[in-house]
C-alpha cells in the first residue's frame, strides 16, 4: 500500500479524480502544475490557514478535482459559502457534477472581477490560490495578485506550492510572506504560504 509512505490524494470518486487530473496535466502540464491533486494531509493545512471569519465567503483559485474544496466542506463550511474558480473546461465540469451547492466559476482567474455574481461581493474573507504563479513571470503574478485584491480588497491569500523558498517575490509585489505550513509527503513535496498586503 502506497498509503504507508506516500500521502494518499483526498477525493471522492478518488480514482476517477486522479485519473482525471493526470490526464488535464498531460494536456496542459504547465497550466496544472502538478501531475496528482493536493494529498490529504496538505487540504487539511490550507483548510487550516483559509478558514474564513464568521460568516465569510471562501474563494478557491484553481479547483483541479476539487480536493481542497472538499477539506473545507467536510471540515464545516457550509457550502453556499465556497466558490471555486477553474479554467480548464473539463475540470470545471467535474467540480460542477462533485460539488453539490458550491459556486463553481469557469473561467481565467485573472477575469474573476468580470465573473464573480454580486451576491458574493463584500462577503470574500478568505482567498486560497492553487494556481502554479511561480511558473510566472513578475508582470503575469501580479495579474493574478490585483484579481484577488480585487474581490477582497487587504485580505491577502493562502498559496500552496512545491518550492523550497517562496514561490512569489513578495516585496516586488508590496506583500508579506509567511510559510504557516509543510507537508513532505505530498506530491511533490509541498508549502503552505499565506500572503498579505504591506
Ligand atoms: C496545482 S493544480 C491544483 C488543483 C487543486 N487545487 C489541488 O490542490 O489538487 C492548479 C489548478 O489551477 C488551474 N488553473 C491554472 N491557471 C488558471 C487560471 N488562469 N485561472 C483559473 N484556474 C487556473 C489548473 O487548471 C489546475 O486545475
Amino acid at each position: 500500500m502506497t498509503g504507508t509512505f506516500v500521502d494518499r490524494a483526498v477525493s471522492n470518486p478518488e480514482q476517477t479524480s486522479v485519473s482525471l487530473f493526470l490526464r488535464r496535466w498531460l494536456a496542459n502540464p504547465l497550466r496544472m502544475g502538478s501531475v496528482v491533486p493536493s494529498s490529504r494531509t496538505l487540504c487539511n493545512h490550507v483548510v487550516r490557514c483559509g478558514w474564513p471569519e464568521p460568516g465569510g465567503v471562501v474563494l478557491e483559485l484553481g479547483a483541479g478535482t476539487g480536493v481542497i474544496s472538499r477539506a473545507f466542506l467536510e471540515a464545516g463550511l457550509p457550502a453556499e459559502r465556497l466558490v471555486t474558480v477553474e479554467i480548464d473546461p473539463n475540470l470545471a465540469d467535474h467540480l460542477r457534477g462533485t460539488l453539490s451547492g458550491v459556486e463553481v466559476l469557469e473561467c481565467d482567474a485573472r477575469q474573476l472581477a468580470d465573473h464573480l455574481p454580486a451576491r458574493f461581493r463584500g462577503r470574500i474573507t478568505s482567498v486560497v490560490c492553487g494556481i502554479p504563479l511561480v511558473l510566472l513571470p513578475v508582470a503575469e503574478q501580479k495579474r493574478f495578485i490585483d484579481g484577488m485584491e480585487g474581490v477582497a480588497p487587504g485580505r491577502g491569500f493562502i498559496h500552496f506550492s512545491y518550492c523550497a523558498t517562496s514561490p512569489l517575490p513578495a516585496r516586488k509585489h508590496g506583500l508579506t510572506a509567511k510559510r504557516e505550513a509543510w507537508t513532505p509527503l505530498n506530491i511533490p513535496p509541498a508549502s503552505v504560504w499565506r500572503y498579505k498586503p504591506g
